[in-house]
């Protein structure tokens, strides 16, 4: 079987990814003292697992994104970008943490989330570990790199997290608000989830030594590719397949997440729009609704929008003029996740 380059890559980087997440994890010096809260960062970051870890891990894009663009940068040699690979998937991971509680969302990777098994006050808890420790990761950095480079890396963390937890501010906001528009919805996802996958592709173009230009071109591309991920993430949220997605396809619509298929159908003031703004969803009118919003035209529009924006994140790669194969598997990936049902 021949592997594409991305195939090639992921395998190679994906067991490093992972080694150096236990190492700022499990091997923290700290850490053995508090047996209960390493179970449960354990669960979360699927160590626990006997059996498909793949499956409870998550797909690792963010780290692998850091690496491929390092790789792209400075021919090849991605493993001085390790700890930030770390420190961004462990930030993405305390994301998700407070996440599914701030959404009540009951499912994870196909089981049950933290907060679930755990309750509320412990799942904050643990998100937390998870954020210092994101930050413990970076200040692997010193190892492999110069301390300007450690210093700008932090930098570029801080802001993310504020930018992140601004998105999610608007996020959870919204939901009590009946109406909202596309600038509201933009600005929401930019925050939320495009912040941090700029962020990666930003952090291996730093690492890698790329000129100011080609950071910001790469920056670029991780910005757009977050945008069409978020936006494929609200369409698998309402017609995605569940035991694919590892998540509840009900919550969106029941929580009155303003998700792109529903802003797009508010602003259309048909059907659903009229049903959505006389009161809360019930779990019988899920499937229903989630057929009207077909028939309304938005599940096209979701899907036109995520190739709009990927197809903006591949012309900012080929303004990066990347040369060699991490380059090519960077274009492969973007591809891969516009088309991803997971
Ligand atoms: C889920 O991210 C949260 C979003 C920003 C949409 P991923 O789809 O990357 O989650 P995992 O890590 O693979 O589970
Ligand atoms: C994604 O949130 C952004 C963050 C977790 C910061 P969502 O609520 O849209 O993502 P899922 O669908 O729960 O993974
Ligand atoms: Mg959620
Ligand atoms: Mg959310």
């Amino acid at each position: 079987m021949i592997l594409t380059s991305l195939q090639q890559f992921n395998r190679q980087m994906q067991p490093a990814i992972d080694q150096t997440m236990q190492r700022v994890v499990l091997s923290h010096p700290l850490i053995h003292h508090y047996q209960g809260l390493k179970e449960m960062l354990s669960y979360h970051l699927g160590w626990d697992a006997a059996s498909n870890r793949s499956e409870v891990q998550g797909k690792r894009i963010r780290p692998l994104l850091v690496l491929l663009t390092c790789a792209a940068c400075n021919d090849h040699r991605w493993e001085v970008a390790l700890p930030a690979a770390a420190a961004v998937e462990l930030l993405h991971n305390f994301s998700l943490i407070h996440d599914d509680i701030e959404d009540r969302s009951p499912l994870r990777r196909g089981r049950e989330t933290v907060w679930k098994k755990w309750g509320d006050a412990l799942a904050i808890n643990a998100g937390d570990a998870l954020f210092s420790l994101a930050f413990q990761a970076i200040y692997l950095l010193q190892e492999t790199c110069p301390e300007k480079i450690v210093l700008q890396s932090l930098h570029i963390m801080n802001n993310t997290c504020v930018q992140l937890t601004g998105g999610q501010h608007l996020d959870i906001s919204y939901e009590n608000e009946r109406y909202i528009g596309l600038d509201d919805y933009w600005k929401m996802i930019e925050g939320k989830t495009a912040a941090l996958i700029s962020a990666c592709t930003r952090l291996g173009a730093l690492i890698g030594g790329a000129p100011d230009q080609q950071q910001h071109n790469l920056s670029e591309f991780g910005r757009s590719l977050g945008i069409a991920f978020q936006i494929q993430d609200d369409w698998l949220g309402i017609w995605g397949n569940a035991a694919q997605t590892g998540k509840s396809t009900e919550s969106d619509l029941l929580a009155g997440k303003k998700s792109l298929p529903i802003v797009f159908a508010l602003q259309k003031r048909g059907e659903f729009a009229e049903r959505w703004l006389s009161g809360p969803i019930q779990p019988d009118e899920i499937e229903y609704l989630a057929g009207l919003l077909i028939e309304e035209g938005a599940q096209r529009h979701t899907e036109e929008q995520a190739e709009v924006y990927t197809r903006q994140a591949l012309q900012s790669l080929e303004n990066a003029n990347l040369t060699n194969d991490a380059g090519e598997a960077l274009h492969e990936l973007a591809l891969t996740l516009l088309k991803r049902s997971s």
